[in-house]
């Protein structure tokens, strides 16, 4: 994507820097993708759970590299809040069909950031008695205090900036950037 496409695609409001490139996210997520596959047993089929809508994109990117036997769902989650402070509770507005009992699920979360959400999550899935859960994020900021449970797998470090692109939304704008932006 050259400059002007960016601008056009930006409504002319400027990026601060690209933090991951196009090729840089394509070859980690790649890369994760065979991570994932090897952690599992050859023959056995996974249920991969997407945290929408920030996951969608690295989902889609990522189960095309996990040589396994899978099957896909999402989920939504909706934190109440008042202002910007998040009160902590989780709420699903969309709760997978599939079953969860039983199964090998990952989930698929854009970026850790409070952690709020998947301390409320993780729980909730767990309740299901899934035969094993793990956690997988492009993005981890660390500044989560504590964490219910630490990503088994981590695409990228993230500086302590907001985020955009590749899924990642400002006000719901720009998760088409084909790359990670700070704003
Ligand atoms: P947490 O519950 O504070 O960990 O926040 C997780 C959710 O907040 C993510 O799934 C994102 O949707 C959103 N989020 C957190 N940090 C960023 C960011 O830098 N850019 C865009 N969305 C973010
Ligand atoms: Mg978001």
């Amino acid at each position: 994507m050259n400059g002007a496409d960016t601008q056009a695609l930006m409504g002319g409001r400027p990026l601060r820097r690209v933090v991951f490139d196009v090729e840089e996210i394509s070859a980690r997520v790649a890369r994760m993708g065979r991570e994932i596959a090897e952690a599992y047993p050859e023959g056995e089929s996974l249920l991969v759970l997407g945290l929408l809508k920030g996951s969608f994109i690295f989902m889609a990117d990522l189960i095309r590299h996990i040589a396994r036997p899978l099957q896909i769902d999402f989920l939504v989650a909706a934190s109440y809040g008042s202002g910007t402070e998040t009160s902590g509770e989780v709420r699903l507005l969309y709760d997978p069909e599939a079953v969860l009992e039983g199964r090998h699920v990952l989930l698929v979360e854009d970026i850790i950031d409070s952690g709020t959400t998947l301390n409320r999550l993780m729980p909730l899935l767990r309740k299901r008695q899934p035969r094993s859960l793990e956690l997988c994020a492009l993005l981890h900021k660390h500044i989560a205090a504590t964490l219910v449970q630490e990503p088994r797998w981590v695409g990228f470090d993230a500086p302590r900036e907001f985020l955009i692109g590749y899924g990642l939304d400002h006000s719901e704008n720009y998760r088409n950037l084909p790359f990670i932006a700070s704003l």
